[in-house]
């Protein structure tokens, strides 16, 4: 799964020939591949998997750019919120602490690959075990103002290689 390339040309055809709305989607993970999918495609308009577990902001922000504006980034501070959320939103009532925080390894495989380049934070959260570790380990990465765009650092980190054991 997500190994081979998105076939853009294949959903352009679709679109000609179908009689009804199509949506595209595959890799679109920023503002600009968005604008860049749908004019390639023609298509009515997007569904997006990875691209909003990385960066929840982003159906925003590809509004924000079709209407002509500037696009909000979350700083590391909204990042760190957001993966606080997600923490809580996704844990089931009964569920241990380890097994949750297994379970949050799978989102943050591909929210990891917007976080930083080398590859070091997804090395570490991969070996953290409890709440504690694992929002250390957030803070020491997120505790800033800085904008983040979150579009996946591709040349260090292969998106593919990390997706074996993502599966929700
Ligand atoms: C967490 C997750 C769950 C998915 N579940 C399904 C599914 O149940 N059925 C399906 O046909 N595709 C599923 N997909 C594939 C997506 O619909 C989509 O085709 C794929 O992720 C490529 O789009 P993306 O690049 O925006 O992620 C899933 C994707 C993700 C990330």
């Amino acid at each position: 799964m997500y190994r081979s390339e998105v076939h853009y040309d294949y959903i352009a055809r679709a679109v000609t020939e179908l009689p009804c709305p199509v949506l595209a989607n595959g890799n679109v993970y920023s503002a600009q591949k968005a604008h860049e999918v749908l004019g390639l495609t023609g298509a009515r308009g997007l569904m997006i998997g990875r691209g909003v577990i990385r960066n929840p902001w982003l159906f925003h922000q590809i509004r924000q750019q079709r209407r002509g504006e500037s696009i909000f980034l979350p700083t590391g501070h909204d990042v760190l919120k957001y993966l606080r959320a997600l923490y809580e939103t996704v844990r089931p009532p009964e569920i241990k602490e380890a097994a949750h925080v297994q379970k949050m390894k799978k989102y943050l495989n591909y929210i990891g690959l917007g976080i930083e380049p080398t590859g070091q934070f997804l090395h570490h959260i991969r070996r953290v075990t409890t709440e504690a570790e694992f929002f250390r380990l957030c803070d020491q990465y997120l505790n800033h103002d800085q904008p983040m765009p979150l579009e996946p650092f591709s040349l260090a980190l292969k998106e593919t290689d990390v997706m074996a054991g993502a599966q929700l």
